[in-house]
């Protein structure tokens, strides 16, 4: 949906960024700004800040900035389209109806989409349940799965036919066209007739529902051996399968303390099914940096429980990283004796799975035994190789007391005495400080040289021109008489001015906004620009804050600067008669400059 301009307005007015923000970090107050640690990056001191009055954050050490839209777009990985409506509903404003917002030829909108998926679900649901059409579906889930039928229903189980038209003739007669049930990978079209056909056939099916219960996609099973065993839906305008989380919409009610992620949908149903209602899959992917920022908004704990075979565990080993670097407490389970925790249940029942739940091991448990596992603790070469590797996974926790806690382990385990342990984890820790403290310089020199500039990349090409650039919009932003300035010519800026692609963008932004509506208000650059670009701009303004003192002198030599640079840049293109005429000027400007020094 695109929203008016009035509409994103009213919606950031409306909208207590502190109290937005408040939930994500700790603020502080901190003069008339609030201070916390950045939700962007991890840092130890705060450096990011609020303010409520400008309605905009904008942190010190990673450059992240922005509207309370922005932020949102940042914190939930929505577009920006989804975070307007996200925080409209979150501040009570209806949304506008489709015909007053909708664009032509967009294809259909997130509403629309979930709006046939529901449609879809109930018509693979009344499939399952007919005997004549569903029999093979039932027969799969109960008698092979060993699923009731009320669990069937609690998950809102279905079944497609086999046969090319029977969803897409039920939803054509519905009223959905062609293009819409393809957009929402409800059906593919036929390479040779162009025609619409179902997607899903003769398959199980799996409903995917968001925590507001709404149907954003489906999997489907086949029956047999054949490929692919499942399938699921492509992303569309309702559906990202890197942040959906299979059954996250029961889970969410009793998971404050502990949530399991499992592989798999059956899985998952397996585990409800037996009392487990905390248990989520991700959707046919690895877990992603966005799945971990969703669990971190539910829940302390996660019990990855993942297949028992290596490629389960290696696995694992990723998703303890993703979920540890939000904060969340790891544990991951090893099943003995079943392939995966529906088969484990299958075999010894609910009680032991409960008690298996409760031996769960930490993240540094299940990496150690990883490592024993490879050696022979018996033979002295394969001793110290463990030690070694041992030391280096203790050296990597931030935590004292959980380096002490794991070097006693460990100490126990290998049989060497817990000081020689000590001292080597001590050096290690020592040598990676300093690799950190080497990167970080690095990185440091890299960014003021623009080298590996994402947001501006023709930066490095001219890093005193964008400079300047930077400053002129900084300029712009902080004072309206620059904005005023340039837009009745009496300072003469224009487009072409600007060297960098990027800064010659923002400064068409920047000047139609302020021509249209007095103001350069963020959340309407936000229509755009990308939240990282969004940074970049608050970064030229924020950076130049101390300069608006003398800024009128500031701003005439940064647009001088600007000027400047851009007429070398034609010098090196343009012919000689530009060329000399470029070297003229120069040459009576010094003169100038020296003659008003001898008469002073
Ligand atoms: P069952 O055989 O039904 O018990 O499945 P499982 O959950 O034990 O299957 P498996 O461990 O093979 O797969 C785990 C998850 O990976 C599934 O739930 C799917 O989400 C996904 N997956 C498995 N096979 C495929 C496939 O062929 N294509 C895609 N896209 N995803 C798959
Ligand atoms: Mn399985």
């Amino acid at each position: 949906m695109r929203f008016t301009e009035n509409f994103i307005q009213e919606v950031v007015d409306r909208t207590d960024i502190e109290e937005l923000i408040g939930r994500y970090t700790e603020l502080k107050r901190s003069g008339s700004n609030l201070m916390g640690r950045c939700p962007f990056h991890s840092e130890k001191t705060p450096s990011f800040s609020v303010s409520p009055t400008k309605k905009m954050f904008f942190c010190f050490g990673c450059h992240a900035g922005g509207s309370a839209i922005t932020f949102v777009q940042k914190a939930e990985n929505l577009d920006f389209p989804d975070a307007v409506e996200y925080l409209a509903t979150r501040a009570g404003i209806p949304l506008p109806k489709e015909s007053e917002a909708a664009v032509p030829n967009a294809g259909p909108s997130r509403r629309r989409v979930m709006e046939m998926n529901l449609e879809a679900a109930k018509y693979f649901r009344s499939c399952l349940f007919d005997p004549q059409i569903g029999a093979a579906g039932m027969r799969y889930f109960h008698e092979e799965r060993g699923l009731s039928i009320a669990t069937v229903k609690h998950f809102g189980l279905g079944f497609a036919p086999d046969g090319f038209g029977g969803l897409t003739n039920h939803m054509r007669r519905l009223g959905y066209t062609e293009d819409e049930l393809i957009a929402a990978c409800l059906c593919g079209r036929s390479q040779k007739t162009g025609r619409a056909y179902d997607y899903f056939r003769n398959r199980v099916m799996f409903p995917i529902i968001d925590p507001a219960g709404n149907i954003v996609a489906f999997g489907g099973r086949v029956l047999d051996d054949s490929k692919p065993k499942y399938l699921n839906s492509s992303d569309t305008a309702a559906f990202k399968k890197s942040k959906h989380l299979f059954a996250l919409n029961f889970a969410k009610n009793g998971c404050a303390e502990k949530m399991i992620l499992c592989e798999g949908y059956m899985d998952v149903i397996a585990l409800h099914a037996a009392g487990f209602e905390y248990a989520v899959a991700t959707l046919g992917t690895a877990i992603t940096a966005d799945h971990a920022r969703v669990f971190s908004k539910y829940t302390k704990k996660v019990i990855i429980s993942y297949d028992s075979d290596e490629a389960g565990q290696n696995a694992a080993n990723k998703a303890m990283r993703m979920l540890g670097e939000v904060g969340i407490d790891v544990r991951v389970l090893k099943l003995n004796g079943a392939k995966d925790p529906d088969e484990f249940i299958r075999k010894f029942g609910a009680d032991r799975f409960r008690q298996t739940l409760e031996q769960s091991r930490t993240g540094f448990d299940h990496k150690a035994e990883q490592v024993y596992a490879r050696y022979d603790l018996s033979i002295g070469a394969d001793k110290i190789k463990a030690s070694n590797e041992i030391c280096t996974l203790i050296a990597s926790y931030w935590s004292a007391v959980e380096r002490e806690v794991y070097l006693a382990q460990a100490s126990a385990r290998l049989e060497l005495p817990l000081a020689v342990l000590k001292n080597s984890v001590e050096q290690l820790r020592g040598k990676q400080a300093r690799a950190y403290a080497a990167k970080q310089s690095r990185d440091a020199v890299a960014t003021v040289k623009n080298f590996g500039d994402r947001i501006n990349p023709d930066a490095a090409k001219d890093p005193r021109a964008a400079s300047a650039e930077e400053t002129v919009i900084g300029l712009l932003l902080l004072m309206d008489e620059h904005r005023e300035a340039v837009a009745k010519g009496s300072v003469a800026l224009s487009e072409e001015d600007f060297v960098t692609p990027f800064n010659r963008r923002v400064f068409a932004a920047v000047m139609r906004l302020h021509e249209q509506r007095g103001s350069v208000p963020y959340e309407l650059l936000g229509m755009e620009f990308s939240p990282d670009e969004i940074g970049r701009i608050e970064r030229a303004e924020v950076m130049r804050r101390q300069l608006s003192q003398n800024g009128a002198d500031v701003f005439g030599s940064a647009v001088e600067t600007l000027k400047d640079a851009k007429k070398k840049e034609a010098l090196q293109t343009g012919n000689l008669s530009d060329r000399l005429a470029y070297l003229r000027e120069k040459n009576a400007k010094l003169h100038k400059g020296k003659a008003e020094k001898h008469e002073d």
